[in-house]
């Protein structure tokens, strides 16, 4: 091994501004069960190819080097990472690496009845469930599925498997389901669930995203406000999301505003695509292939960690100091979020 090990200067994922990185957000799968409208307009069909997917070897390739790097918190997430038919695998072993990161997962909750303890068992920490509305109509008309059943029991699979505390996130969209803030937190409340809000961002693949049509974390603020007392949870760390007591706590709210209020500064997230491209920001332009490096019959493995090792640190170190969302000059990735992974 000798040289050709991960070297020292490249062992922490530093960037120029300073940030450590230590999480990395992993899309299993661009696919999804549900078309949420501000993610993929319904009739989406600029999937990946097949033979462009990592396989389960190549990933784990990736993530030895990574968390040899560093990274000590794994999130898979998609599309939906759920569809990947070897998911609870892919769990077992991001388990078992010697420098095992915690891991936790993003997902829309459909497979979690069939498979939230199986998850758990291999080693899955907690996951984030999405649901925007708890109207079961409204979710048909916001998601083109009628699935809203699903996405409880899902929920309450993800509980019952000790997938604690069951973060749920929810965006409101103008005119949609902006009317559902105090309802969602009060049923968060009663059901202990940790409802975080998050921003609608400009990442969805019909481009619908528009500035003024976002309803902004101070307006979220301004409508729960009415009905609770929010007080701020000190020590946010790198975590997106503003937590707020409810009347005293201990129950919280979180608000992710990506948009209004970016936490850009304190971000530790790197990004592996399910077609193996590195991304150092959910906005970023560029991406940075790792496939073609993983593929290369000409090399050695260990040839092909100090690859992948070099070429994420590289990826680090060219971070923006900020996504620009609010920049005149901003201009939306061209891969849609379930591309990107959320
Ligand atoms: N803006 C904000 N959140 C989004 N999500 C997906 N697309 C967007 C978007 N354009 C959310 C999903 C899920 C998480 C991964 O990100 O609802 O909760
Ligand atoms: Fe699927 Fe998540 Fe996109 Fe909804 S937001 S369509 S659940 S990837």
């Amino acid at each position: 091994m000798g040289e050709l090990r991960v070297s020292e200067s490249e062992k922490s994922l530093v960037d120029t501004y300073g940030r450590v990185h230590r999480d990395m957000r992993v899309s299993l799968t661009d696919r999804c069960s549900l078309r949420c409208n501000y993610c993929m307009p319904a009739d989406f069909a600029d999937w990946i190819p097949g033979d462009h997917l990592l396989t389960t070897d190549e990933m784990m390739l990736v993530l030895d080097v990574a968390t040899e790097m560093g990274i000590d918190q794994v999130r898979l997430t998609g599309g939906e990472p759920l569809l990947r038919p070897d998911v609870v695998d892919v769990v077992r072993r991001i388990y078992a690496l010697p420098h095992a990161p915690k891991i936790s997962l993003t997902s829309n909750g459909l497979r979690l009845p069939k498979l939230a303890k199986e998850l758990a068992d291999a080693g899955l920490e907690r996951v984030n469930i999405s649901l925007d509305t708890l109207d079961p109509q409204r979710f048909k008309e916001m998601t083109h599925r009628d699935r809203f059943h699903d996405v409880i029991a899902g929920i309450e699979a993800a509980k019952e498997a000790g997938l604690l505390p069951v973060k749920v996130n929810a965006v409101l969209l103008r005119g949609v389901n902006d009317d559902e803030a105090v309802p969602l937190l009060k049923h968060a409340l009663a059901n202990d669930w940790k409802l975080r809000f998050i921003e609608q961002m400009p990442l969805d693949a019909g481009g619908l995203w528009a500035r003024p049509k976002m309803v902004t974390a101070d307006e979220i603020m301004e409508m729960l406000s009415a009905e609770f007392e929010l007080t701020p949870v000190p020590a946010r760390g790198s975590a997106p999301a503003e937590e707020f007591y409810v009347d005293g706590g201990p129950a919280t709210v979180g608000i992710i505003a990506s948009v209004s209020r970016p936490f850009c500064a304190a971000c530790d997230r790197l990004r592996l695509t399910a077609d193996g491209q590195f991304r150092n920001c959910l906005f970023a332009q560029d991406e940075t292939d790792v496939r073609a490096l993983l593929r290369d019959s000409s090399l050695s493995e260990d040839e092909i960690r100090a690859g992948i090792a070099s070429t994420l640190a590289k990826v680090t170190k060219a971070k923006l100091p900020g996504h620009g969302i609010n920049d005149p000059t901003f201009i939306q990735p061209a891969r849609p979020m379930s591309a990107i992974g959320g």
